[in-house]
């Protein structure tokens, strides 16, 4: 803990250090991770519920319509469904319903950093569906996927057939190479007959993408500012919220919407859990955020230098969004 000024607060050092280290930066940046305190979680979800933003509800659709497809092409009457940051469970029910009522076991494994939405979900669930198996862990991902394997692998009455799924076009916040990484560290969970499912955004009109990251009500200028109100309340930081804007566009080039904090005056802002006064000139931005759009070749691309392949994609009829069922391709190194 540090004190100054008879301020407390209590510094969470990864924060603090990634924080100082983005603001050292040429181009100053903050990691999306850190959005999601209690606050950013609770705007994410209205921000879901804006009708510009499109993704989870088009998601939810196309899971609603996918979801006995996705279920024979599994061809298996037990499975083990391992879901990668559980959020509120709300779609994993859609996929959850029809699996329990038409296979002979289901056992479900959300991994969730937040033990708290994670303790909510598994006690919705239990109560909601009486021969569900739940088990969460609360970790990263990875080190979650490790653990779930291993149990699975250890204890005779839980499926071995593993379907893990990653929704919410989660993956376009990794940059195309991390998103390669990322599947390829998957893939060492999956056994041929195994399955993963990943929510896609797909790439589209500039001026649909721009809306759905400017939504009316302000809702996700909040959510970007909000980042700002975590420093100054976890780090005693001194920004004043009034003199940032949030800024975002689609980056046509780059294939991204680009979440901005744009300085809006010459000013100096202290931070005193970092010990340190950074400047900020006007119309300086602080880039919070990326989140990827994938034509169907990209998406090829990446699941292919994965050592994946595409068994299924499931799109809408816009072709705004894609839920894209994979499997490994055996024997293939990373390319
Ligand atoms: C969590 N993630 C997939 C969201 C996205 O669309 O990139 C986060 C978000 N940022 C602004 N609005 C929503």
């Amino acid at each position: 803990m540090i004190i100054h000024n008879n301020e407390k607060f209590i510094v969470n050092n990864e924060f603090a250090t990634e924080v100082e280290k983005g603001l050292n930066d040429k181009q100053k940046h903050i990691s999306p991770k850190f959005f999601y305190d209690k606050n950013g979680s609770r705007l994410f979800e209205e921000i879901c519920e804006q009708p510009e933003y499109y993704l989870n509800r088009i998601e939810s659709l196309i899971l609603k319509k996918s979801v006995n497809e996705i279920m024979n092409m599994l061809e298996q009457n037990q499975i083990s469904i391992i879901e990668l940051g559980n959020g509120n469970s709300l779609k994993t029910r859609i996929l959850l319903r029809p699996f329990l009522s038409n296979l002979k076991k289901v056992c479900y494994f959300p991994i969730d950093v937040s033990l708290k939405m994670l303790k909510n979900s598994i006690r919705d669930l239990s109560r909601e569906y009486v021969n569900l198996q739940v088990l969460g862990i609360c970790s990263d991902y990875i080190s979650g996927l490790i653990k779930i394997n291993e149990f699975i692998k250890m204890n005779d009455n839980i499926p071995k057939r593993k379907l893990i799924i990653f929704l919410g076009s989660s993956i376009g916040n990794f940059d195309p190479m991390e998103s390669v990484d990322f599947l390829y560290s998957l893939r060492r969970y999956l056994r041929k007959e195994d399955a993963l499912l990943i929510g896609i955004d797909l790439e589209k009109d500039k001026t649909i993408l721009d809306r759905a990251y400017n939504d009316r009500k302000g809702i996700t200028a909040k959510f970007n500012l909000n980042i700002l109100s975590r420093i100054n309340r976890e780090l005693g930081g001194k920004f004043k919220l009034s003199t940032f804007e949030h800024k975002s566009f689609y980056n046509i080039q780059k294939h991204r919407i680009e979440m901005h904090l744009e300085s809006k005056i010459d000013q100096q802002v202290r931070i005193e859990a970092i010990g340190k006064t950074f400047c900020f000139k006007k119309c300086e931005t602080i880039h919070t955020e990326n989140s990827y759009k994938y034509s169907q070749n990209r998406l090829k691309e990446v699941v292919k230098n994965a050592g994946l392949e595409v068994k299924k994609n499931f799109t809408d009829p816009k072709k705004l969004y894609s839920l894209v069922l994979l499997k490994k391709v055996s024997d293939t190194t990373k390319s």
